[in-house]
């Protein structure tokens, strides 16, 4: 596997990143099926990439599909409990082993069951093992009995688990998930993601390509004038900063109250001269048009009680201690313990984090607003988009969800989502425009939009790599 920080000379480094340089890249990596077909080479077999929650195969003989590009794979609960996943083909004569339609709105989006001893397929017969072996040919001896167990058995996909999250890797060099995650990994490791489960989950297939619509989520840069109700209840300078292959951004302290640890996240006060109320009303507002997510309902209701706990004048730091350890208490009360992450840990935590290439995760104790987007088909302008909220449930009270097709519009989504969708498909027309001189990402607040091109142009040859503005 490329190495992430394998740059030839002339490319942005890491070091580039953290000094802020002014960057900026090619559109071809939006717009081009030549680089989309590329990527079916290049990109998508040979990293990590997350495939479903853990918990959604939970008992042996548990299995479902996974689609990238035009690789799908089988990845299934084996009887002593641990993963496995292979290619979805018969070695026969190529058949998938599990037909996969393409998805599609409102019918497909993979394919699972449960109870599974064996795969049969479905053209000559051929029968294999939740191991991969083949266990049946009909008339192995017409093959003069030359067939061997490596030439008959599935080929085998590394499977890895981090985070409650069930990732593969068809690449059987590649470096160990954990390195692959890496600090990031670490960090957000803190947050138990592991104990959070779906509250909801939909996807649609969007008019962009799939970078497209990640950046949309990646910087929060766009609050100010995408989300611009938001502004009457926060302040929403970011920093961003790149971590090797992923990146993580923070608000910034552009005004001194914010200047605390809790700031960098999304549990922090809001605008306004009472951190009681404005507390309370950030995040009533962000919980109620983000579709009931990157929040919870302890959080909001322990804000709203804090105008009466707290004498007027207390300082917004107070403010944030004393909302957290109510809410903590209350959430203690119902069976759900929150996660001992270390001060420094939730300061480098932020906001959110690009987990290259294709996921991002919005966290917080309790919860976190995720999404990934994968190509759809030949078009390069076309994804499928996902969304999901997690969350700590007491036991025994976690929802059963499943994927939900939405058509992505306000009422499905809620309307701060909306608003990013309305972006997406006009960023990508207008990229394509003859006047487009290319981007010009804010290297301070946008920098994990830079930092996926770099990284992305680490695995493409080098093909849509970002330059320095700045030098001749
Ligand atoms: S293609 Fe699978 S048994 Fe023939
Ligand atoms: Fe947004």
């Amino acid at each position: 596997m490329t190495k992430p920080e394998a740059f030839e000379p002339s490319r942005l480094t890491a070091a580039d990143m953290d000094a802020e340089v002014l960057a900026t890249y090619p559109v071809e990596a939006f717009l081009s099926k030549d680089y989309l077909a590329a990527e079916k080479q290049q990109l998508w077999p040979k990293i990590w990439q997350m495939v479903e929650r853990e918990s959604d195969l939970p008992n042996p003989g548990d299995w479902m599909t996974y689609d990238v590009a035009d690789e799908s794979i089988i990845v299934l609960r084996k009887e002593d409990g641990t993963l496995k996943a292979f290619h979805n083909v018969c070695p026969h004569r190529g058949r998938q082993l599990v037909s996969v339609p393409d998805m599609l709105p409102g019918k497909v989006h993979d394919v699972r069951g449960s109870n599974r001893r064996s795969f049969i397929c479905g053209f000559h017969g051929w029968t294999f093992d939740l191991d991969g072996q083949n266990s049946y040919i009909l008339d192995p001896q017409d093959w003069q009995n030359k067939l061997t167990a490596e030439m008959t058995c599935l080929s085998p996909v590394q499977v890895d688990t981090w985070g409650g999250y069930i990732y593969v890797t068809m690449d059987p060099d590649a470096v160990p998930l954990k390195e692959w995650m890496g600090r990031a990994g670490e960090i957000l490791g803190h947050f138990e993601l592991e104990k959070m489960h779906y509250k909801w989950r939909q996807w649609a297939i969007y008019d962009c390509n799939w970078k497209t619509a990640i950046e949309a989520f990646l910087e929060p840069y766009h609050v100010a004038g995408t989300h611009t109700q938001l502004l009457a209840y926060g302040n929403y300078y970011a920093l961003s900063k790149q971590y090797g292959l992923h990146s993580v951004s923070s608000y910034d302290t552009r005004d001194a109250r914010f200047a605390m640890s809790e700031s960098a996240g999304t549990t922090r006060a809001g605008k306004g001269d009472d951190a009681r109320l404005s507390t309370y009303e950030l995040i009533k507002e962000n919980y109620e048009t983000v579709n009931y997510s990157a929040s919870t309902e302890t959080l909001v209701n322990a804000a709203s009680r804090l105008v009466d706990e707290l004498p007027e004048g207390t300082p917004a730091q107070e403010v944030i201690a004393h909302w957290m350890a109510s809410a903590r208490k209350d959430d203690a009360a119902r069976g759900v313990a929150w996660p001992d992450v270390p001060p420094a840990i939730m300061a480098e935590a932020g906001l959110a984090w690009g987990l290259f290439p294709n996921q991002n995760i919005l966290h917080g104790v309790t919860f976190a607003l995720c999404y990934r987007v994968r190509p759809y088909g030949d078009d390069p302008n076309k994804c499928v988009f996902e969304s999901y909220a997690l969350e700590r449930f007491p036991e025994g009270e976690v929802p059963e969800t499943q994927w939900t097709y939405a058509d992505p519009v306000g009422e499905l989504w809620g309307s701060v989502l909306a608003q990013d969708f309305s972006n997406m498909q006009f960023v990508q027309k207008g990229m394509k425009s003859s006047g487009f001189r290319g981007p010009l990402p804010n290297p301070h607040q946008e920098q994990k939009v830079i930092n996926l091109h770099r990284n992305l142009a680490n695995f493409m040859g080098g093909r849509g790599a970002p330059t320095r503005l700045d030098i001749g």
